[in-house]
């Protein structure tokens, strides 16, 4: 299930990881689709990964901002519990009732889920619109792919 929360009303901490996903946006290198979108990773142990959407001219090789930063947070602390991420944009073509993460994020998302075996806690956010939050990435995912059992 997906809930819907005004941003006054989202807690001092997410609030701050929101605020992390936005300067992340800001770094974006979007030249092709002019779409930013900015990404911040929380570690259990508090730690902050941000990621944006990094793109190519040629354009299968550019990358989304979650799998940006979920990718760095693995690489870089492989043994760190993911508790939460933030995905925000602020690009006038973001439509806040619909931005959410493509359904190639969402299967990576799932899987993070799936290796530390505890959800991840998903905020969605366009500038200062309400705030879509889901508990798990299995909400966005009902019938993943899988080839492997328990994965
Ligand atoms: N993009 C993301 O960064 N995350 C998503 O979940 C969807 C799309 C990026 C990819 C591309 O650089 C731009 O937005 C337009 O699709």
């Amino acid at each position: 299930m997906l809930i819907r929360i005004e941003s006054q009303d989202i807690n001092k901490r997410d609030s701050e990881l929101l605020k992390k996903a936005h300067e992340a946006a800001t770094k974006a290198y979007a030249p092709y689709s002019g779409f930013k979108v900015g990404t911040a990773v929380r570690l259990k142990s508090g730690g902050i990964v941000q990621g944006s959407n990094q793109e190519n001219i040629a354009y299968p090789s550019g990358l989304c901002a979650e799998r940006v930063a979920v990718f760095a947070a693995g690489a870089q602390f492989p043994e760190e519990e993911i508790e939460s991420i933030a995905v925000v944009s602020s690009s006038p073509q973001a439509d806040p009732k619909s931005f959410m993460p493509c359904c190639g994020c969402r299967q990576v998302l799932l899987e993070a889920e799936s290796r530390q075996n505890t959800n991840i806690k998903l905020y969605m956010q366009v500038n200062a619109e309400p705030v879509i939050i889901s508990n798990s990435a299995v909400n966005l995912v009902p019938f993943a792919f899988t080839f492997m059992k328990g994965v």
